[in-house]
């Protein structure tokens, strides 16, 4: 499904990266090649494309903000490792290990400006409309992200909070991308809202999922380091409900493993991850990643589109949200 669309996405992204890595000062445009030849999902600048097929319109007015999505994904993406301090992406060395933190931190601020220089060559009639949705989104990614970062120290954070910061840090800009394409379709404002609140809720999933797999993906799998998230004592999905479903004493051995700074990594991995098990804690990630899924498949149902359009948007999301843990 969709190969069409992903070998026309594949070539117009790797003509990218063709010119990013003959672009000078090398120092600053490598790192850029580097990261988006490793690949990825590539799944964001899908949606684009597929946000424009689904009103049955040709997927080449699509292909800058398709473009301006993934640069922007891969930027969040380099400077998201260095917050979280991450060694591993996409299987291989991120950016700041590679090189390091102030080449990360330039490459990364260049990769945003080229997201937004590429979507400008959008056709004249859309660009005010994909201008807006993109940089509104763009500064939600980064308010996400900070959000992210207080949370960290934050003694206690409600599972409302850390649905409105996974909203803003990942789920925002899975809609936008559905609808920059859907724009570029021309299709009408409750359409585009559609696509777009189809967009967030399984972006919401996806990030549920994500946290998921950062405690339980088979290594080398992930293509990330397992156990990233409780080394950094983030307040994922699982840590929060632990928190909240835990006795006194496990309560009190998440607490002691959270602010131990023995260095023993494993160890601390080891603990936490036996009370998310002891609380069925996964278990009960699955049933929430359920549900904003159902919330998503709601919004495809109002999408005015052909219904074979909309079956193949659902077997994909669903495919998608099914990741191999
Ligand atoms: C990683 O996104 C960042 C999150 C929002 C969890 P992806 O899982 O889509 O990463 P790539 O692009 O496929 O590597
Ligand atoms: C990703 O959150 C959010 C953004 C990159 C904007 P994570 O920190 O969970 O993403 P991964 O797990 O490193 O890909
Ligand atoms: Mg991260
Ligand atoms: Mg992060
Ligand atoms: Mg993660």
């Amino acid at each position: 499904m969709y190969s069409s669309l992903f070998g026309i996405l594949n070539k117009a992204i790797e003509e990218q990266q063709q010119l990013l890595n003959h672009s000078l000062p090398k120092e600053m445009y490598e790192p850029m090649s580097y990261i988006i030849g490793l690949g990825g999902k590539r799944v964001r600048p899908l949606l684009t494309l597929i946000g424009c097929d689904v009103f049955e319109k040709n997927v080449q007015t699509a292909i800058p903000s398709a473009l301006a999505v993934e640069l922007f994904h891969n930027f969040s993406l380099i400077h998201d490792d260095i917050l979280d301090k991450a060694p591993l992406r996409r299987g291989s060395s991120t950016v700041h290990e590679k090189w390091t933190n102030d080449i990360a931190l330039l490459s990364g601020d260049g990769m945003l400006v080229k997201a937004f220089d590429i979507l400008s060559q959008s056709s004249a009639d859309h660009l005010p409309a994909l201008l807006k949705l993109f940089s509104k989104t763009s500064l939600e990614v980064c308010e996400g992200q900070q959000l992210d970062m207080n949370f960290e120290t934050l003694e206690s954070v409600s599972v409302d909070q850390y649905i409105h910061m996974i909203t803003f840090k990942t789920a925002v800009l899975l809609g936008c991308s559905l609808q920059l394409g859907a724009i570029c379709a021309g299709a009408d404002l409750k359409n585009q809202q559609h696509l777009y609140d189809f967009g967030k809720h399984v972006g919401i999933a996806f990030q549920i999922l994500d946290d998921v797999l950062d405690v339980y993906a088979v290594d080398g799998k992930f293509g990330k380091q397992v156990g990233g998230d409780i080394l950094s004592n983030k307040k994922t999905f699982l840590l929060l409900n632990a928190f909240e479903m835990a006795n006194e004493s496990q309560s009190r051995m998440l607490k002691e493993a959270l602010q131990s700074n023995t260095g023993d990594h494993a160890h601390k991995i080891e603990v936490v991850t036996g009370i998310y098990n002891q609380l069925g804690i996964k278990e009960l990630a699955l049933q929430s990643a359920n549900n904003h899924t159902d919330l998503a498949l709601n919004h495809l149902n109002e999408l005015e589109a052909a219904p074979t359009k909309k079956d193949d948007l659902k077997t994909f999301a669903l495919h998608l949200l099914n990741r191999d843990m």
